[in-house]
């Protein structure tokens, strides 16, 4: 906060792509924001939908008995569309929410099976899961855990590539305390890491013979940005107890989240009209307006044929990164697997500078082009209405801001 203090990027427009600060510079957005303005700024339609919505009822509570069009119809769209079947949808107003909800989901589901011992979380290195209580918790990047004091216990990380670590782990534990495994298909904020071949449905595997719920979080992977609604279809033997998501469901138009759920897992709250209430849910959950956005926002991915532009451009995005591969600043380019890539820092560059991934992400904006700086480098995520002309623009911007901190 203090580095940026007086010199802030003050965005004031958005249109398709792009974005323009106060003083009507131009950028690219190669990061579709925080990685969730799937169908591009400045969506005439989604303002309409949720100015008709607010016109007739911006927003009202969904606890108990109360529900509203726009949540009932985004929920029978969400559940359809996923890859889990006769899916239940828990809705929330972001991703750190929606794992806070998938985390206590599992917990409260072995708790109601009689197996209130089954806490323990896994998760991966490299992962990120947001900054609640639990998605803390479970953070694969270690200063993103530190210096809060006490977090939620009964958790473990291991390594994000290898399916065996896993079993050994919930051997470890013992699979009947163990309650889930998170996973990102593509891991996003921590680094961009594609799984290893055969890795995801190695892990699903293992899941499935110890009974570890298999949770996704498809917070950055949905929403066309694999190329498919969930992410998770891309490896289509799988099928998860729990989808997180959020982001591209609404392009971020209006902040909306939430966690697609299997009948098995829904079932001890859903079935039995006795059942004491889950208590768990979030002021705007369901929220009116916010729901309006995300219907005409996946209408948008639908009709207009973004939703598999993921896949489609993702070797044309890849190949522009790996024009800086062989550069002496350059340790490593990663993607190929979804619309979003990443560059890594050479070892010696960040030890001597350990802001090169600011430095560079500057650099590049010097050139009309926003990078995110990650740990070790600077990621990409670009639009999926992004054409060959802006992935070769941020190749281009890439290129010779690698020269230049090197
Ligand atoms: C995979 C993943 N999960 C969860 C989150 C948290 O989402 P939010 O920032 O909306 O709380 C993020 C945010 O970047 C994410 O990338």
């Amino acid at each position: 906060m203090g580095k940026v203090k007086n010199h802030q990027l003050v965005l004031t427009r958005g249109e398709d792509v792009w974005v323009w600060d106060e003083d009507g510079n131009r950028y690219l957005d190669a990061t579709a924001s925080l990685w969730y303005a799937n169908v591009g700024h400045g969506r005439s339609s989604i303002r309409d939908a949720v100015a008709g919505q607010m016109e007739r009822l911006e927003a009202y509570s969904t606890f108990g008995d109360f529900a509203n069009p726009p949540a009932l119809e985004l929920a029978r769209r969400l559940s359809g569309l996923s890859p889990i079947p006769d899916a239940r949808v828990f809705l929330t107003s972001g991703g750190g929410d929606s794992i806070d909800t998938a985390a206590k989901l599992a917990r409260r589901y072995w708790h109601e099976k009689g197996h209130d011992e089954r806490h323990h979380l896994i998760a991966r290195v490299h992962g990120y899961h947001g900054t609640h209580g639990f998605g803390t918790s479970v953070a694969g990047i270690p200063p993103n855990r530190a210096g809060f004091g006490s977090l939620v216990e009964d958790v473990s990380i291991v390594g994000y590539d290898d399916a065996e670590e896993l079993r050994t782990e919930i051997e470890r534990v013992g699979a009947e305390r163990v309650a889930a495994f998170f996973l990102e298909p593509v891991v996003g904020a921590g680094g961009v890491y594609p799984p290893p071949e055969g890795y995801v449905e190695a892990v699903a595997e293992i899941c499935r013979e110890t009974g570890v719920l298999l949770i996704v979080d498809a917070v950055i992977c949905a929403f066309g940005r694999l190329g498919t609604w969930f992410g998770i279809e891309r490896w289509p033997s799988v099928v998860p107890d729990m989808i997180t998501f959020a982001k591209g469901v609404t392009s971020g138009y209006l902040p909306l989240g939430g966690v697609v759920v299997s009948d098995e897992i829904a079932a001890p709250f859903w079935d039995d009209p006795e059942a004491p209430p889950l208590r768990h849910g979030a002021t705007y959950a369901g929220h009116a307006s916010c729901c309006a956005a995300a219907i005409e926002n996946i209408r948008i991915l639908e009709d207009e044929g973004l939703l598999t532009r993921g896949s489609e451009l993702e070797a044309e995005l890849f190949d522009q990164m790996k024009r800086a591969a062989g550069l002496t600043a350059t340790a490593e380019v990663r993607g190929g697997l979804g619309f979003l890539a990443a560059l890594e820092i050479s070892a010696d560059i960040l030890e001597r500078d350990p802001g090169a991934p600011v430095r560079l992400a500057s650099l590049m904006r010097d050139e009309g082009v926003l990078a995110r700086p990650l740990g070790r480098g600077v990621a990409v995520s670009p639009p999926l209405t992004a054409q060959t002309k802006h992935l070769e623009m941020i190749g281009d911007a890439l290129v010779s801001s690698v020269e230049k901190l090197a």
